[in-house]
């Protein structure tokens, strides 16, 4: 309960400070609570996701600038908030959804709104005197630790490299706690730059951590990965060290075909290529493995590939509540990728996750390639007990920052690690 909110925004930059700068959110929630929320941004977007509102000033920024954006939190979100009650977030969300009025957050922008929803959810959750992720945490469902998705190796829009896959990652399933999942990852990352220095390979980085070295074959990058797991002196496979994919597949389909290491592939070709890398590799979960358009593709994926690993909708389904009812019915994939501002406000992300529980699909939380040091993911990934969350490398402190919090909540809370 919060007897008068205040709200104030600012100006600030993420991770690409070059390029895009964001609006943050700052909610005073009376005499209870005062909470602030980073907004991130993402560069391989899907076309439906909510949006962010830029000034297109090309003399500010690149026409990236958020003037517009932080002008709405101080004026109209701020009008509106301003002196009122609240039970709770659901209720200021709701105010924030009607008073933007579109379907994509377009009017005060995405980035305008996320950041007063996150700041809100802190406000509230330090007057009711309780952790974020506990406030988090929906009636009837367990907190957990999730398994940290790191991502150590970066292609597609992350990276300069020829490399068409976005996103390769290691799952530390079989770790026996959040603290050693942590361990896991940065020694099998040790090993990988060690591995890549030998092949004569660049080591520098891409924007969300992982190493970015001029490979263009996703099988040659799975080998060189499961060798680095091997060298740290972990098991690659479920029992062990897993590996998840997000090929970003929207940005390498063109014409109607997939073009990868010079290929241009059918749909039901890349489908038999990720059937062959499942066979080869121990690849428990693959995001965006085809195009957002391409839904025929995506419940033809599901039905042959569905019983063996993961499929995670993120461009397709874009966090949405209505896509992702939209798609279980349609058997599209089993996982959606949870990303607040994708859909804009922390309420409805809580919605699109209670679907996807109640449907028995899985959820993955996930940070976007443009990341503050805000670190609302790792709670909102503890509280809605998924039991996973890709939040980049263990390297760059934006991305550290996730696993920092992870850990303190470990520390602070003996919860259970682990998949759902
Ligand atoms: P983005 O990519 O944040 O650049 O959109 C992340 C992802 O595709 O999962
Ligand atoms: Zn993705």
């Amino acid at each position: 309960m919060a007897d008068g909110v205040d709200c104030i925004g600012a100006g600030g930059g993420d991770s690409r400070l070059a390029g895009p700068a964001h609006a943050c959110g700052d909610v005073d929630a009376g005499r209870c609570g005062v909470g602030a929320g980073g907004v991130p941004s993402g560069a391989s977007t899907g076309s439906r996701e909510a949006v962010e509102l830029r000034d297109g000033d090309a003399a500010r920024y690149g026409g990236q600038g958020v003037l517009r954006a932080v002008e709405h939190v101080n004026g109209e979100i701020a009008e509106a908030l301003t002196g009122r009650g609240f039970t709770d977030l659901a209720e200021l969300d709701a105010v924030l959804v009607d008073l933007d009025g579109t379907a994509t957050k377009s009017r005060l922008g995405a980035n305008a709104v996320v950041g007063v929803s996150i700041a809100a959810a802190r406000a509230f959750a330090q007057a009711a005197g309780t952790p974020l992720w506990r406030y988090l945490t929906p009636v009837g469902v367990a907190p957990r630790l999730p398994v940290p998705h790191f991502n150590v190796l970066n292609g597609g829009v992350h990276a300069p490299n020829r490399l068409d896959f976005q996103e390769f990652m290691i799952a530390p399933v079989g770790a026996p706690s959040l603290a050693e999942a942590v361990r896991a990852g940065a020694e099998v990352y040790a090993a990988l730059r060690a591995r890549l220095a030998g092949l004569a390979l660049a080591t520098g980085l891409g924007d969300e951590g992982g190493f970015a070295p001029d490979i263009d074959a996703p099988e040659d990058v799975l080998g060189v990965i499961v060798a680095a797991i091997g060298d740290a002196g972990y098991r690659a496979g479920r029992d062990g060290v897993a590996i998840a994919l997000d090929p970003a597949a929207s940005e390498f389909h063109r014409d109607g075909a997939y073009h990868v290491a010079g290929q241009a592939l059918s749909t039901d070709d890349m489908i038999t290529r990720y059937e062959e890398i499942v066979a080869r590799f121990p690849v428990w979960s693959i995001e965006d493995g085809l195009a957002e358009s391409d839904w025929d593709g995506w419940s033809r994926l599901t039905a042959r590939l569905g019983g063996r690993v993961q499929l995670v909708g993120d461009d397709l389904l874009v966090t949405n509540p209505t896509i992702v009812t939209d798609a279980v019915a349609r058997r599209a994939a089993t996982a959606a990728l949870i990303k607040v501002n994708q859909v804009g406000t922390v309420s409805e992300t809580l919605q699109t996750m209670g679907i996807c529980r109640r449907a028995g699909w899985g959820q993955m939380v996930s940070h976007r390639s443009g990341e503050t040091a805000d670190t609302f993911i790792a709670d909102l990934a503890v509280g809605s007990g998924c039991g996973q969350l890709k939040t980049g490398a263990p390297a760059r402190g934006e991305r550290v920052a996730k696993y920092n919090r992870l850990i303190e909540i470990e520390a602070t809370d003996a919860l259970p690690y682990g998949l759902r």
